[in-house]
């Protein structure tokens, strides 16, 4: 969460973005007593009621049975870091709030684990959003006594056993853990710190190995259900990470890939967790600013190897807003904080940044949507305006049913004053002060958020909508094709995810749109089940569906699940051999897209190819053909589609 100041010596483009925190419990909490704890909300599902690995099925997120598991989670932080990054990090006032989690999850020298955990499952949490950093998986110092005197069985290990020792803690209580990739260095994050990208100061290659490393340490505790690929994604100070462009700063394209190799490599149960892009431009009235979160999903979403398995998220502070980088002072602008957005507006602006990825049923970006960060200063927060967000934004949660990660869980208190935003407190005796305690003025928007209604049960399996785009090199999606030697050397190849089959293609652009509508899922393609078509041989005599035209089409039986380009032309089309009883039609008609949309009246799967005209089969049909010219001023891009019956 939250910035640091950061400490470039550069110039003035550097002065500005040094983003000032927000001020930590400033004000001294009115000591009120310990009340008796109230009941912590209605409805709060046991937290072993439930199976896992987890997957999803459109916006939701369901358990192995298929019913729905609502991600009602919170941080909890510490093994990613609090030193404020100046200063002694032996000394605790230099670390964030003051409170020193001796690099491992915080609290661990104040209260004993099980009470912890305890603590998360009394107040409604059913899972944990666990923070790491890439030192603490390399870190080979014993943690000091200290940090862990309220568990001493911990003492002597490594940051990263202890790790493993609160994973299995969390897991055996019947919590769900997602790992989450926080930082590089354990110190507290995100400014402008060494930490802003996934490659800021590490190779690409390094950050995929210790991925792989982290998926494979948990992969037999199938209660670890979720890998969060990077936190807040943000620029540095001469950079801006970006959302498909193809270069290294391309969060779409490293997420993607990293995504893929947890899946094929370490372990194939795991929800990969993807978070919008925090913040990009330079925060100074006059240059362009801005935090797109999940604004570009919308034009460009992810196809992972396996469908049902990408989860988005994205975070949400009431000092920051969709143009205000949360600076207070130096590099403030003059932008709206989510904060002063009345509650028409805040739902408005929320929707267009994130919330539209659940909202909108049968697109290509449809997925589950978990707001990973969000929280609020608790009893010494004493601007209305920080509260009536808390409340406004608590209550969109609730209204979208959406899955969620409260920050932090865990804080210190002396004499009930601390950094106050956590949720539970202990104090350097171990005495614990709440959320419902009596006293703190967000128990009742917790109370809804945790005891909501919500959508509980068996979720029906719904079509997949899934997005090709070969926009810089091969995108291929079929896990069954990516073991197979290159079928069309030189070229960028584009293959559905096994299942689904091709149903759109965009004129130019080469962006594709696959799904499993009306078939389910294929089974997948038996013994020696494709053929790369480049010619015309299976158009049948009278058969010309383009005429003119050059027309790769597959023989009967098979439909295309992929293609491939050179730049810009058609290369190849990808025919796989159809499951036995699925494609039994022959007839078909030609879909036209060279001069404009042609997508049927009601097309699903969402515009995959936004700004081009592009062309899609009908839901019970599948692509059997491809047509293109090679007259003398056409690039050779696709024009037609020969749609065909499934049956
Ligand atoms: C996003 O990045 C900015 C700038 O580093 C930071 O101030 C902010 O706290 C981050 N998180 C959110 C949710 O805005
Ligand atoms: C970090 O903590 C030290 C106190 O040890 C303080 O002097 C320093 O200003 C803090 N740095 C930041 C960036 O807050
Ligand atoms: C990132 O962490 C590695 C050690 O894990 C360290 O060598 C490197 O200096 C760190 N980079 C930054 C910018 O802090
Ligand atoms: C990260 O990507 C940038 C942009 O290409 C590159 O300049 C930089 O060297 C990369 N960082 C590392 C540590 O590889
Ligand atoms: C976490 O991200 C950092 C970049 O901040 C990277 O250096 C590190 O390799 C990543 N670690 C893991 C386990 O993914
Ligand atoms: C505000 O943010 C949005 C979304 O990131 C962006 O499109 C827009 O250009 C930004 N406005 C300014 C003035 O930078
Ligand atoms: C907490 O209260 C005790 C007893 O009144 C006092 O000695 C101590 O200084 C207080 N601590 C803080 C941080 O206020
Ligand atoms: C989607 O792409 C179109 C151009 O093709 C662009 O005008 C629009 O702004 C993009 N939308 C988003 C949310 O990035």
């Amino acid at each position: 969460m939250v910035t640091v100041r950061g400490s470039f010596g550069r110039a003035t483009l550097a002065a500005v973005l040094l983003l000032v925190p927000f001020a930590p419990a400033a004000d001294p909490a009115h000591a009120a007593s310990a009340g008796p704890r109230a009941a912590a909300g209605a409805a709060v599902t046991a937290a072993a009621d439930w199976t896992a690995p987890l997957s999803t099925r459109g916006r939701w997120i369901v358990d192995a049975d298929g019913d729905r598991f609502k991600l009602r989670s919170g941080n909890w932080h510490g093994a990613s870091g609090t030193w404020n990054g100046s200063g002694n990090a032996d000394d605790d006032a230099s670390h964030h709030a003051g409170e020193n989690s001796g690099r491992i999850p915080l609290g661990l020298d104040r209260a004993p684990m099980a009470e912890i955990v305890a603590g998360f499952q009394e107040i409604g949490i059913n899972s944990v959003r666990l923070p790491f950093s890439n030192e603490m998986v390399h870190d080979s110092r014993p943690v000091t006594d200290d940090a862990v005197a309220a568990n001493p069985v911990l003492r002597g290990k490594t940051p990263l056993q202890v790790y493993d020792a609160v994973v299995a803690e969390l897991t055996g209580a019947g919590l769900a853990v997602i790992l989450n990739n926080h930082t590089n260095t354990t110190r507290w994050c995100c400014g402008v710190d060494g930490n802003e990208r996934w490659n800021a100061s590490r190779s690409v290659q390094t950050w995929e190995d210790d991925w792989l490393f982290m998926a494979r340490r948990y992969k037999d505790d199938k209660r670890v259900v979720g890998a969060d690929l990077y936190n807040e994604v943000r620029r540095n100070v001469w950079d801006d990470p970006n959302w498909g462009l193809g270069d290294h700063h391309d969060w779409f394209a490293a997420s993607q890939r990293v995504g893929d190799r947890i899946l094929t490599e370490a372990d194939a149960d795991l929800l990969i967790v993807v978070e919008g892009i925090n913040w990009t431009g330079i925060p100074v009235d006059g240059f362009a600013h801005g935090r797109p979160t999940l604004e570009p999903v919308r034009n460009l979403s992810h196809t992972l190897v396996d469908s049902g398995k990408l989860v988005y998220s994205a975070h949400f502070y009431d000092y920051t807003g969709p143009n205000h980088s949360g600076a207070t002072g130096t590099g403030e602008t003059t932008d709206p904080r989510y904060r002063d957005f009345g509650p028409a507006e805040l739902i408005d602006v929320l929707n267009r940044q994130a919330f539209f990825v659940t909202a909108e049923q049968d697109r290509h970006f449809t997925a589950p949507v978990w707001i990973s960060e969000f929280g609020a200063g608790g009893r010494s927060e004493t601007n209305p305006k920080a509260r009536a967000w808390f409340e406004n934004f608590v209550d969109h949660l609730v209204r979208t049913d959406a899955d969620f990660a409260y920050w932090p869980l865990v804080g210190w208190h002396e004499n009930r004053t601390g950094n106050g935003w956590a949720l539970l407190h202990w104090d350097s005796a171990g005495h614990r002060m709440g959320v419902y305690d009596g006293d703190d003025w967000r128990a009742a928007a917790w109370t809804r958020l945790t005891g909501a209604a919500g959508r509980t049960g068996p979720v029906a399996p719904v079509a997949e909508w899934s997005m090709l785009s070969p926009d810089h090199g091969d995108f291929i999606a079929s896990r069954w094709m990516r073991v197979l030697p290159d079928w069309d050397s030189g070229a960028r190849k584009a293959v559905c995810p096994d299942g689904q089959r091709l149903l759109g293609l965009g004129h130019t652009g080469n962006r594709g749109l696959c799904s499993d509508v009306t078939t389910g899922p294929l089974s997948a393609p038996g013994g020696g089940g494709y053929e790369v078509v480049k010619d015309e041989r299976y158009v049948a005599p009278g058969g010309d569906w383009a005429s003119g035209y050059t027309k790769l089409q597959c023989s009967d039986g098979q439909f295309v699940s992929g293609y491939s380009v050179r730049g810009a032309a058609v290369s190849g089309a990808l025919c796989t051999a159809a499951p036995g009883g699925v494609i039994t039609g022959t007839g078909g008609r030609t879909v036209w897209f060279d001069r404009g949309d042609n997508r049927g009246s009601a097309p699903k799967g969402g515009d995959f190819a936004n700004g081009r005209y592009k062309g899609q089969c009908a839901d019970d049909e599948y692509v059997a053909g491809v047509a293109y010219t090679g007259r003398v001023g056409s690039s050779r891009t696709p024009d037609a589609l020969y749609c065909r019956n499934l049956h």
